[in-house]
């Protein structure tokens, strides 16, 4: 005789009772600074894939560390019940750099609560996600009802590079009927989203040299074109007047139901007063659907120590996010000629990629999408999730749609718009940590309810 799948009361008893122990091992993964950036301790990667595996090892898993030349990764799988789906969690274990620490009000790796928030980098992005996975195993305890293959990735933050290798070298044990990404945002505190649309990305350097070496700038300047000012000229060139990206042969779309207010956009962006915004349009388009430009570094002297000279050479690092639909290559390609079409005053322009990712869009329908959402309902007792895209990227989606055809893929999270992911003061809401556990729960319930109906 088959043990009966959890029922909801059951499920949301059993997700209260770990709750605890839950946030006590998330507190433990937040004082782990793994970061799979070049130049960083990733002995600390190690550290902290090593804490992932024994996590799950406690709950049963079978585990292994895996690599492919990058930074650890860790799977953990249990065999389906007869009959039962098997579903792909992933969540990712490395965390971004922490910046500036003068910016943070606590130490970003001693997680702290303020006002139902738990501080911490990686505190949501995506230690917490790893976590809910694990609250949902620890919920059912020996009555899991589907089969599971854990992936917790260390190295997403910093590309993902090893990925493709580490996929194909284990295909066969990740191979499942769904997957829980769980990696995304939620709506608002309070409103569960969906997500089924993420923007690809292509971050490039831009160099500029107008001089073989640095000259004085009284006795040279005027004629002579110094390199930062025909950077920032060639970087001005990317935006139109209305600040829509400028670069031909970008793609970009309408088509955003959702309704964003500008004042709760504006709030949440942190938009000083007076401040106008890019582009035209919907702002949902302009967030999830429509290409999106930023340079985010300058390599020039610090204004500090800048002397009188004419500057020879000036870096950049520009990162533009590709709308669902475009292509990395094809978008690199316009973006690079871009450059070098309006280099000013003749000036030599290099042009290097750093990374690129694809965008992606799921087609968020069918009997696992019915089982998610209805589980988000429960969860968030009694409110709808909102399908929403978002504007950041998750890259391998578009490959494991490839690899996995037939899986359907849920992009969930434990992000809300307040979590401040890659910044400073990154932090967790509690209240909605809870939610999303127990989600995922009923989520996995639901999925074997419809996985043996489908399978007799
Ligand atoms: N969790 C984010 C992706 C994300 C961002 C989801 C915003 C929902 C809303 C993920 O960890 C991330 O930051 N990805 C990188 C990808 C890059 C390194 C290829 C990103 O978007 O910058
Ligand atoms: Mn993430």
């Amino acid at each position: 005789m088959t043990t009966p799948i959890m029922t909801e009361a059951e499920l949301h008893a059993a997700v209260q009772r770990e709750l605890p122990g839950v946030r006590a091992d998330l507190e433990r993964l937040v004082r782990i600074p793994g970061i799979a950036f070049e130049g960083f301790d990733h002995t600390q990667v190690e550290r902290s894939a090593e804490a992932v595996a024994q996590l799950l090892r406690d709950c049963g898993l079978e585990v292994d560390i895996v690599r492919a030349g990058g930074q650890p990764a860790v799977i953990g799988r249990k065999a389906a019940p007869a009959g039962a789906p098997t579903v792909m969690l992933y969540a990712h274990h490395d965390v971004q750099p922490v910046g500036d620490r003068t910016l943070w009000e606590s130490d970003p790796f001693e997680p702290v609560e303020r006002e139902g928030r738990l501080y911490g980098r990686g505190a949501a992005d995506d230690k917490a996600g790893i976590m809910a996975h694990i609250a949902a195993l620890r919920a059912f305890g020996d009555r899991l009802p589907v089969g599971v293959v854990l992936f917790i990735e260390g190295e997403e933050e910093y590309g993902s590079d090893s990925l493709e290798r580490l996929l194909a070298e284990h295909r066969d044990t990740l191979e499942s009927d769904v997957i829980v990404i769980a990696d995304s945002t939620n709506w608002d505190v309070g409103v569960p989203a969906l997500t089924t649309s993420l923007r690809g990305i292509v971050n490039c350097f831009v160099e500029v040299r107008t001089l073989e070496h640095a000259v004085h700038s009284g006795m040279f300047g005027g004629p002579v074109p110094d390199a930062l000012t025909t950077l920032v000229r060639l970087l001005a060139t990317l935006h139109d007047d209305a600040g829509n990206v400028a670069v031909q042969g970008l793609t970009g779309r309408e088509g955003a139901t959702v309704d964003y207010p500008e004042d709760r956009f504006r709030a949440e962006a942190s938009l000083v007063e007076g401040v106008g915004l890019l582009g035209t349009g919907k702002i949902t388009d302009r967030l999830w659907t429509k290409p999106a430009l930023a340079v985010l570094g300058i390599d020039a002297p610090a204004t500090a120590e800048a002397p009188n000279a004419l500057v020879p050479a000036a870096k950049a690092k520009v990162s533009v996010r590709l709308a669902p639909g475009d292509d990395p290559k094809k978008a690199y390609a316009a973006l690079r000629d871009h450059l070098h079409r309006y280099a000013p005053w003749g000036a030599q322009v290099q042009v290097t990629l750093e990374h690129d990712g694809a965008p992606c869009v799921i087609e968020a329908s069918g009997p696992m999408f019915d089982a998610a959402r209805s589980a988000f309902r429960t969860a968030w007792e009694g409110t709808d999730p909102v399908d929403i895209g978002v504007g950041g990227s998750i890259p391998f989606i578009a490959t494991f749609q490839e690899m996995f055809p037939e899986a359907a893929i849920l992009v969930t999270g434990v992000e809300d718009p307040h979590a401040r992911a890659h910044g400073p003061n990154e932090s967790l809401h509690l209240g909605e940590f809870a939610r999303v556990c127990l989600a995922e729960a009923l989520l996995l319930a639901k999925v074997a309810e419809v996985g043996s109906r489908r399978d007799p």
